[in-house]
């Protein structure tokens, strides 16, 4: 029997396939059904940095409105804690998700920040997750904010919750940074156990009728995985810290292929959306059959064995192998013998 048992953030998983933040993962009933069908682990849907903020600005409105009437502002405090914007239900979630499931929930927050989240990472903390993912979903659209100054304020972010949490941090990222591996060594020098690559941006169209720019969330497709896969397997040998892959992985080939490069995980959304949860085992089976046929006995054995440091051709993983594949593509493409671009 293949052995898929995996580490990520330090938690001991039975296998890399862990259920990333959805719409499957904000609910009891479906993450018993995921647990069942081999998930894992569980990162649930995020606590968003707007629904943080419109409480904390709440509070203050609530004080403020009160502090004349009253000798101690704290006795609103019922009525404030009356007042759910979201953060009370997200705290009752991570409780459910621990008394539901054996496998470990990883809360998750989105947003860059910083604001009051030091003290809504410690409730999640304290409610039982198990790790916290942060998703650093930022659209960098203010030209007067330059790339080092953003990445700094994601570094000063990262540094304060890992010092003050004493579960393990995660941090999901966009590949949207200038030197994206600089970017992720940084964050592991600021505290993170681990990097989740990549977060997927849902980027707006335009409806050409009524001209309103409409929000669209598309579901992922497996050509999509190859952008985790070049970065896990480039970043592999730079990092101490876990790395999950995410985006793109909808087959267990794809998950061969994720920890063949360096993933400690691999996980997965948009399948198991098209899919449901039973896919799950579907994805297992097909890990272990290759597994099974290409001699490998563990997850630990697969691990990292065509990173760029091990592969033959680490190029291949770069900008070098991008002549070669024009050549071929143009090649085929006109029915003759490669031709070379150098002359
Ligand atoms: C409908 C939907 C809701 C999502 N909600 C969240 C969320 O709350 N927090 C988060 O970090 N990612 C969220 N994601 C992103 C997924 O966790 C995942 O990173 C992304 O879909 C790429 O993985 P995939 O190719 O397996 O879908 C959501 C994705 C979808 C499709």
């Amino acid at each position: 029997m293949t052995d898929l048992r995996t580490t990520y953030l330090g938690l001991e998983l039975d296998s890399p396939i862990v259920a990333s933040a959805g719409p499957l993962t904000g609910d009891a009933d479906r993450m018993k059904d995921l647990e069942l069908h081999g998930a894992s682990a569980i990162v649930l849907p995020s606590l968003f940095e707007e629904q943080i903020e419109h409480e904390t600005n709440e509070i203050d409105r609530l004080f403020s409105l009160h502090h004349d009437s009253f000798g101690e502002a704290t006795s609103m405090l019922p009525e404030i804690d009356d007042y759910n914007s979201g953060v009370d239900c997200y705290l009752d979630l991570v409780e459910a998700a621990k008394s539901a499931v054996d496998i470990p929930i990883i809360a998750s927050l989105n947003g860059t920040n910083i604001g009051g989240w030091l003290r809504y990472a410690q409730l999640l903390q304290d409610a039982g997750a198990d790790a916290i993912e942060l998703n650093l979903y930022a659209v960098a659209a203010d030209p007067i904010v330059s790339g080092a100054a953003l990445e700094s304020e994601h570094f000063g972010l990262v540094a304060l919750l890992a010092d003050e949490l004493t579960i393990p941090l995660a941090v999901k990222i966009s590949p949207n940074y200038s030197s994206l591996s600089s970017f992720v060594v940084g964050l592991q020098e600021a505290g993170a156990a681990g990097v989740v690559m990549f977060n997927r941006f849902y980027l707006p169209d335009l409806d050409l009728e009524t001209l309103d720019i409409m929000p669209r969330i598309a579901l992922s497709t497996p050509e999509e995985l190859r952008l985790p896969l070049r970065w896990t397997g480039i970043l592999r040998e730079h990092l101490s810290m876990s790395i999950a892959a995410s985006t793109g992985v909808h087959s267990g080939y794809d998950v061969a292929k994720l920890i063949l490069v360096g993933a400690d995980v691999a996980m997965t959304t948009s399948a198991l959306l098209r899919n449901g949860a039973a896919h799950l085992a579907t994805i297992e089976a097909q890990l272990r059959d290759w597994m099974s046929e290409h001699e490998y006995e563990s997850v630990t054995q697969m691990r990292g064995a065509v990173s760029r440091a091990s592969s033959a051709d680490p190029s291949a993983y770069e900008r070098a192998n991008y002549i070669g594949n024009l050549a071929s593509y143009t090649s085929n493409f006109l029915g003759r013998s490669p031709i070379s671009l150098r002359n």
